[in-house]
């Protein structure tokens, strides 16, 4: 496995690749790799022949005060982790390098990244859509895959591909949970035992929305009060958004007509965890 940290040798390697006419499948992460990433891994490796993982705490994403100076950084374990998985290439960039002191371009999806998460994070989707269009022209993946958990971040990423014609395939992943129902996230690792418990409550909030629309509920106001009564009843938790938005447009909906996405954001302590689930009828 090859650790390149220069963008200009990560993208010689993936010119190198591309000649001898491989595929790129791409996994861009901010590192403390877990099983979610682990899946993602696989799942490219599966589909193509040589795999690319980023590894870059990337500054522009976060807003003042946020966690970006004590994100967990522990390269040397995620390094071994990718090799484990038979990744063929880590790309792991200073930050002076993405960001040298003239760099002046931006992207940003208008509208989408303002809504849900946008609204308390400003800035936060410019951020990452900066990164991951810089992350795609160093790389030049045919593929990149994305988890669920972050389904705006998957959305608006998506809608930035259609719309600058960049030509990756964006490949959507399931949430990867703890067995007890905790989505998988880095910053779980934050949380002490007794938040880690308050914390079951989102994917419970999650599953009792999903049962009642399952059981026909197509209302949002009931699906969203059932949400907030479960987190209300942890006394750490501080609600963030709890939301059922449109899965392409993120605007809220008072009926759901197909498909929705149920989200949920909170605070426990200054650990802030999101979750979601798609609600969709079930075929048959
Ligand atoms: O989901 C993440 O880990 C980050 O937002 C990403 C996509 C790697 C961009 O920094």
């Amino acid at each position: 496995m090859e650790i390149l940290r220069k963008p200009e040798e990560m993208t010689a390697w993936s010119k190198r690749a591309a000649r001898e006419g491989k595929t790129i499948g791409f996994v861009p992460t901010m590192g403390a790799l877990h099983e979610g990433h682990m899946s993602l891994i696989r799942r490219a490796r599966k589909e193509n022949d040589v795999v690319v993982v980023s590894i870059f705490v990337n500054p522009t994403q976060f807003g003042p005060g946020e966690d970006y100076d004590r994100y967990p950084r522990c390269f040397e374990k995620d390094a071994k982790m990718c090799e484990a998985e038979r990744v063929d290439a880590v790309f792991h960039p200073a930050a002076e390098d993405m960001y040298p002191e003239d760099h002046r371009t931006f992207v940003e999806v208008c509208e989408l990244s303002n809504r849900l998460c946008g609204i308390s994070r400003p800035g936060h989707f410019r951020g990452v859509t900066t990164v991951v269009a810089k992350l795609f022209g160093i790389v030049r993946p045919d593929r990149a895959y994305f988890g669920m958990k972050d389904a705006q971040q998957l959305v608006i990423i998506e809608r930035m591909n259609r719309d600058l014609c960049m030509g990756v395939q964006i490949v959507r992943c399931e949430t990867v949970r703890e067995p007890d129902g905790l989505a998988m996230s880095s910053r779980n690792t934050y949380l002490s035992a007794a938040e880690r418990k308050q914390a079951l409550a989102i994917s419970r909030a999650l599953k009792e929305c999903e049962a009642r629309f399952d059981a026909g509920e197509r209302k949002t106001m009931p699906l969203l009060k059932v949400m907030g009564d479960i987190l209300a009843r942890e006394p750490d938790i501080e609600v963030d958004y709890i939301a059922v938005a449109d899965p392409i447009t993120l605007d809220d909906i008072s009926t759901i007509e197909n498909e929705a996405l149920a989200a949920i954001a909170v605070y426990i302590g200054k650990t802030r965890l999101i979750d979601n689930v798609t609600l969709r009828p079930k075929k048959g």
